[in-house]
């Protein structure tokens, strides 16, 4: 929460949205020559889908599969999580600086697919896509915003949900960021896991993507990490691994939260935007 409000706090880069604090143009004209690798790991989501979650999985399993002990040198850049966590994050020398990163190199990103470098599609980079409920991301990313000085903060939950409809939050629409991916969706590069499938059944949501990356770990190695991923277990030790953002970014862990904050008719608007934008779709099904 800030006192400054939306039009102090955020940028339109391309008709987008982005904090000011932690993105710039300049970093975004750096991105566009950045060159993937062709086993460079990409996690794609919108904000609040889980994206911390999957992350952190992902590098465990980048660094299990490695036969290292996550956070090990050498573990892909697992050892310095708070250097990459999001590829359109930081400064524009950043892109240099992860030319010097071992493979596998680990990359989130909010963005676009068609924000993303080229080389990412050129390169034929594997790319895990992670979706959650709408209602229950527009509820995290309320909280959120409310809780950290880089968005700006809503009196009431009616304000924030006209602008999450209205594409007037960061990182753009939830429903043009899905409706965009779609089109990706049958790409043999691109597998895709949402948050309820993975809460229902964290090991066998980690199996399928393990499969995916070609990462190989036994029934102990998925076990370890699952027990060390649970949203209570990370929630505990979030001061040291997110610093102050760790209180507000692990809230609550659970699906259906939305039902705290929604109206019946805010409800039905979210169904009908859903339906418009990707009903008939694979995200829809
Ligand atoms: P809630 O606000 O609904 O609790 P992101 O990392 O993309 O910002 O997403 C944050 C959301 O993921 C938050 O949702 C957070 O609590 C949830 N989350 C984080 N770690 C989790 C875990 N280990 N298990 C389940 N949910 C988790």
């Amino acid at each position: 929460a800030s006192l400054l409000n939306r039009d102090e706090l955020m940028f339109s880069y391309k008709g987008i949205l982005y904090p000011i604090t932690i993105c710039s143009a300049e970093a975004f004209k750096a991105l566009e020559s950045f060159e993937a690798r062709s086993d460079d790991v990409i996690l794609a989501a919108y904000p609040k889908s889980g994206t911390n979650w999957l992350r952190r999985i992902l590098i465990d399993l980048i660094a299990i599969s490695q036969k290292k002990t996550p956070g090990e040198e050498g573990s892909g850049n697992a050892e310095k999580p708070e250097e990459i966590p999001y590829l359109e994050v930081g400064d524009p020398e950043k892109y240099e600086r992860m030319t010097k990163l071992p493979s596998p190199r680990f990359m989130a990103t909010h963005l676009y697919p068609e924000n993303l470098p080229t080389s990412i599609f050129r390169n034929k980079v594997k790319i895990l896509l992670l979706i959650r409920n709408p209602k229950d991301v527009a509820t995290s990313f309320f909280h959120f915003s409310n809780g950290v000085a880089i968005f700006p903060s809503y009196e009431t939950w009616d304000d924030f949900f006209t602008d999450f409809m209205s594409k007037k939050v960061a990182w753009g629409s939830y429903f043009d960021h899905l409706a965009e991916w779609n089109k990706y969706i049958d790409n043999e590069r691109i597998i895709t896991i949402s948050y309820e499938e993975l809460k229902e059944d964290p090991i066998l949501g980690m199996k399928k993507i393990a499969s995916f990356f070609g990462f190989s770990l036994c029934e102990e190695d998925f076990s370890r990490i699952a027990k060390n991923t649970t949203f209570k277990a990370m929630k505990e030790k979030s001061s040291e691994t997110h610093g102050k953002f760790g209180d507000v970014l692990f809230r609550k862990g659970v699906v259906g939260n939305w039902r705290d904050v929604f109206s019946e008719a805010q409800n039905e608007e979210m169904y009908r935007k859903f339906q418009d934008s990707l009903g008939g779709t694979k995200m829809a099904a």
